[in-house]
């Protein structure tokens, strides 16, 4: 089976969240499944520096009037495409926006020329390259599906995965002239979105199968406080929409043998835990003490719950609690949380960034981790957390709330909880959980226990592998997408 996989990050290429351990991991998942991926990439450039010794293997004339060259690469055993065009592209700031965290005016223009090179790729652009599943990924490579629809060549069946359905892809009505599509594609069937033309849209109205990074968000998004406008479209397509739960890559993040960590540890080993609370508590200039230890590893935004954490501060500091956090994001939110950091010196720390290393030392040092989304279509942090016994205190809401089994009482007692479960959510209820967590902590068998559960559960890709693997060979049949969540 050969799977196009299209994406605009890939782990470790590049990567601004979730979706680029996501692209970067499941190849390698579906491999020993018999599934041949090869990921298509925008030649940003990273990418290009990273692939160095690419080569050229064909060129693309007429790409909505551009001309693009194709290369290949291999990175670390992925297989790599990549569409360069050096205007679109090879920008020095983000691949989204600019150095000022604007949007770039044509990102319209860019995905759809990614795209459109894609659709090309898909029906036999590169000679005797032929993938059987063309599986997009959020609205950057949505449009694939659109350019596939209106081209005349016969079209692999195509997945898209929404990553999280907040990010459409939206644009003036403007745009269509540009865009290469016959007429009719300004439709209700087609791009036309609100007046104006929707990237994610289109492609969820072309693709034959749709799934998400969970059931629950599955179901969220059928729902108005969750689909984002595009709850009705959802529900039209009920039928091919499913939730296949995020894996992480458990050869990266293993506390065995993670090159990151003070100590290796694993769930027979736990002392060994220890010397990394150290390493966090010097490293951030926390005080050691046998309080909880919480790391927050995250965007700094209100969908990640950030500005309640804020608001909870000083009360998740009186419980008895200590505060590591590592990210960047709004900038108010990073006031916030220096302000906090100067009014509890030693109890509550910021490393504003990005920082790969510290958020594996992190996870193999802290008690636990808090993770107060308003909305999580899966959710990373959380399974590395259960995998590196740092316990999970999560919203109640998408993958967060299918990963992690909430400590209550019954499931205390019978001893299969993982973490905690914040609902409603506050910054009052931020601290109640905070304090039960504490509690928790302070009666050490009961915090051995939930610590051993979360090391024990299965958050690799393995399941989930399986579950593509059914869908891509659903749709090569013909029989349309598998249905439900
Ligand atoms: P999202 O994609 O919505 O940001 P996820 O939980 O799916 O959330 O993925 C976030 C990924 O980015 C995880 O791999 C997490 O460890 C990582 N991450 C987030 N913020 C930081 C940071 N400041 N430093 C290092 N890694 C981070
Ligand atoms: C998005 C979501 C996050 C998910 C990630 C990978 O960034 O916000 O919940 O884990 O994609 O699917």
């Amino acid at each position: 089976m050969k799977v196009l996989s299209v994406a605009s990050e890939m782990f470790p290429i590049v990567k601004t969240g979730g979706l680029a351990d996501v692209v970067g991991s499941l190849p390698g998942a579906m491999a020993p499944l018999g599934v041949e991926t090869r990921t298509v990439l925008p030649g940003y450039p990273s990418v290009l520096k990273r692939c160095k010794r690419a080569k050229q293997i064909a060129e693309l004339n007429q790409v909505i009037g551009e001309t693009v060259t194709l290369l290949e690469a291999k990175v670390d055993g992925l297989a790599i495409l990549i569409v360069r065009h050096p205007s679109l592209f090879e920008r020095d700031s983000g691949p989204y926006t600019d150095q000022h965290g604007t949007d770039y005016a044509d990102n319209w223009r860019r995905f759809a020329v990614f795209s459109k090179a894609v659709a090309m790729i898909a029906t036999g652009a590169i000679p005797g390259y032929r993938p059987d599943i063309v599986h997009c990924h959020d609205w950057q490579a949505a449009m694939v599906l659109t350019y596939l629809r209106y081209g005349d060549t016969p079209a692999p069946p195509g997945v898209l995965t929404i990553h999280n359905i907040a990010f459409q892809g939206q644009f003036a009505a403007q745009v269509f002239g540009e865009l290469d599509l016959p007429a009719s594609a300004w439709s209700l069937e087609g791009v036309e979105y609100y007046g104006g033309v929707g990237f994610l849209k289109a492609g969820l109205q072309m693709a034959d199968a749709i799934t998400t990074v969970s059931p629950t968000y599955a179901k969220e998004i059928r729902s108005h406080e969750f689909g984002m406008g595009l709850e009705g479209l959802i529900k039209t397509r009920a039928g091919a929409v499913s939730g296949i739960v995020n894996g992480i890559d458990t050869e990266i993040w293993n506390p065995g043998t993670d090159p990151a960590l003070a100590a290796n540890f694993d769930a027979r080993k736990l002392k060994n835990r220890s010397a990394n609370r150290e390493a966090v508590c010097a490293r951030l200039g926390l005080r050691t003490d046998n309080g909880l230890l919480i790391a927050v590893i995250t965007r700094l935004t209100w969908q990640k719950g950030m500005d309640l954490v804020a608001e909870a501060v000083d009360g998740i500091v009186a419980s008895g609690a200590s505060l590591a956090i590592l990210g960047s994001g709004d900038r108010g939110l990073e006031d916030a949380f220096r302000g906090a950091a100067e009014r509890h010196p030693g109890r509550v720390a910021i490393e504003i960034g990005y920082d790969e290393k510290l958020a594996h030392l992190m996870q193999g040092g802290c008690d636990a981790i808090l993770i107060p989304s308003r909305f999580e279509p899966c959710g990373l942090t959380q399974l590395c957390g259960l995998h590196y016994g740092c316990v999970p205190i999560v919203g109640h809401t998408g993958g967060l709330a299918d990963t992690v089994i909430d400590g209550n009482l019954a499931a205390m007692a019978a001893g299969v909880a993982t973490g905690f479960h914040i609902a409603p959510l506050s910054a009052g209820t931020i601290v109640e959980a905070v304090e039960l967590a504490g509690a928790a902590h302070a009666d050490k068998a009961a915090w051995k226990k939930l610590v051993k559960n979360g090391m024990a559960t299965d958050v690799s890709w393995n399941a989930s592998a399986s579950r593509y693997l059914d869908l891509y060979r659903s749709l090569v049949a013909g029989n349309g997408a598998a249905s439900g969540t």
